[in-house]
């Protein structure tokens, strides 16, 4: 069956069942059981052929249409614009497109993406407080960035997929003073190998996968018993307190922010814009030039050239743009409502996932102009990648994320060195990390 008939037989179905739900209940028993049938067949469909799903229910369908577990998803840039930003939200426990359907992955704490009300407010306020800002603390980032480095420089060869590692050891440098002995990095990167299994039901997860969970699980517990020994553990749990958060949810919490929100998110992002200096070569030219007038003449870093880099700071933006590593945004809707495609109205029920999707958001050709082409001369004043500026919802990583990845890039140019580079590729169609997973810089040594 060709793409655009499953689409179409699929959104059939979500059309019938929405009917079906108005009757049963959303939340009824046979209602829970009928959407998740649907989730699981969509997301089946979705896993292997994610860019064409979207653009072919856009084209055929419209701007918005249902999917999964009768989520309404939403393309355009404008409109998940306006869904971003709606304050207060309501979230269920999702990761993007995703439901967390076995928590026990996740010992039983929800992502602070899922949390609501309180919860919601106090974990954002530990993870703000964990955050470093990036400008006051460039010796340091510098530093944890130069040792990945020259690790990767010990063997030669620098791994895209190796990127990961890097950024949970800079992470947990920088959150708990702490170093990750091999297990653990091991047990880390298994942890977030194995993320998708959060989707699958829980005794299939906890119980028929043990041998894959259990070993993962046993790490998460190990660690966040370990983040209590941080120097700077009493200070999370203070600001916690206030909150009535109490210590699981707090070294739960800043374990997910450490590995799925900030090491996954970075390191994707770090690897494309790694692809795209490989691929253009005047951009490189003119990243080398910015990089030897911000660093100047001194040995160390300075706090200066992170301000002055310019060109560096838009092909973030711009890969951000056209790579986002988060590609989806959902919360639910607060109110019953009706919903129109073409000729048909579907009436949907409060409490449906409300899905953003960044990815088509930001190549919506209305808002960008040549939306599929690189460009860092654009306006990015409204860009969607870390979730817009100032609402509740925010990306509390962003300053973090864009520092450490300029920080790279300024150690990379100026301080190493690399012969050749293997195959640039990003990968749209089966859903995996949005980065050149493949890539290897060769010969890469200190210059
Ligand atoms: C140091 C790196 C990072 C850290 C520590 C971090 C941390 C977080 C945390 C804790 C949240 C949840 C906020 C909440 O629940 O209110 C979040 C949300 C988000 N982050 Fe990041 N992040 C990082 C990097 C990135 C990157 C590189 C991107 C993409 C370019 C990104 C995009 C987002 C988006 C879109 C959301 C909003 C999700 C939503 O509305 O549900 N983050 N981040």
């Amino acid at each position: 069956m060709s793409i655009k008939e499953q689409v179409i037989q699929a959104h059939k179905r979500q059309i019938r069942l929405s009917q079906t739900l108005a009757k049963v209940g959303y939340n009824s028993r046979i209602g829970k059981l009928l959407r998740l049938r649907l989730y699981y067949l969509d997301a089946f469909v979705i896993l292997q052929k994610l860019k064409s799903f979207l653009y072919t229910a856009k084209e055929n369908i419209g701007d918005k249409f249902f999917a999964l577990e009768q989520a309404i998803i939403y393309t355009s840039h404008a409109e998940v614009k306006k869904l971003m930003q709606v304050e207060p939200q309501l979230r269920g426990n999702d990761l993007g497109i995703f439901k967390v359907l076995a928590p026990s992955y996740l010992l039983n704490n929800p992502l602070s993406l899922g949390m609501n009300g309180r919860e919601h407010t106090g974990t954002r306020a530990v993870s703000l407080q964990a955050l470093p800002e990036p400008s006051e603390n460039v010796e340091l980032l510098g530093n944890l960035v130069d040792k990945c480095l020259a690790t990767a420089a010990n063997k030669g060869e620098l791994h895209i997929s190796d990127l990961p590692k890097m950024m949970l050891v800079i992470l947990h440098q920088l959150v708990f003073q702490m170093s990750l002995s091999e297990l653990e990095m091991t047990g880390s990167v298994n942890f977030l190998q194995r993320i998708g299994l959060i989707s699958l039901p829980n005794f299939v997860t906890k119980y028929l996968l043990w041998v894959l969970t259990a070993p993962v699980i046993r790490h998460r517990k190990h660690l966040t018993q370990r983040y209590k020994q941080s120097p700077k553990w009493s200070s999370y749990l203070e600001t916690g307190a206030k909150y009535q958060l109490n210590e699981h949810q707090i070294s739960n919490s800043l374990f997910d922010m450490i590995h799925i929100a900030g090491t996954a998110g970075t390191s994707a992002l770090l690897g494309s814009v790694i692809g795209v200096l490989c691929l253009d070569e005047e951009l490189r030219n003119k990243v080398i030039t910015e990089v030897n007038a911000v660093w100047g003449e001194q040995e160390i870093l300075n706090e200066n050239a992170l301000s002055n880099s310019i060109i560096i700071n838009q092909i973030i933006l711009e890969t951000a743009r056209l790579y986002p590593p988060v590609r989806f945004v959902g919360q639910l809707s607060q109110e019953e409502g009706e919903i129109d495609f073409g000729e048909v109205k579907c009436p949907f029920q409060k409490g449906t996932r409300l899905v953003a999707s960044i990815f088509t958001a930001n190549r919506d050709a209305q808002r960008y102009e040549n939306p599929d082409s690189f460009d860092i001369e654009r306006d990015f004043s409204d860009i969607l990648s870390w979730n817009g500026y100032e609402h509740e919802r925010v990306c509390p990583g962003r300053s973090l994320a864009i520092g450490l990845i300029n920080i790279f890039c300024l150690y990379l140019f100026k301080k190493y060195k690399w012969e050749s580079f293997t195959e640039v590729k990003w990968e749209f169609e089966r859903f995996t990390n949005v980065t050149p997973n493949d890539l290897v810089l060769k010969g890469f040594a200190r210059s």
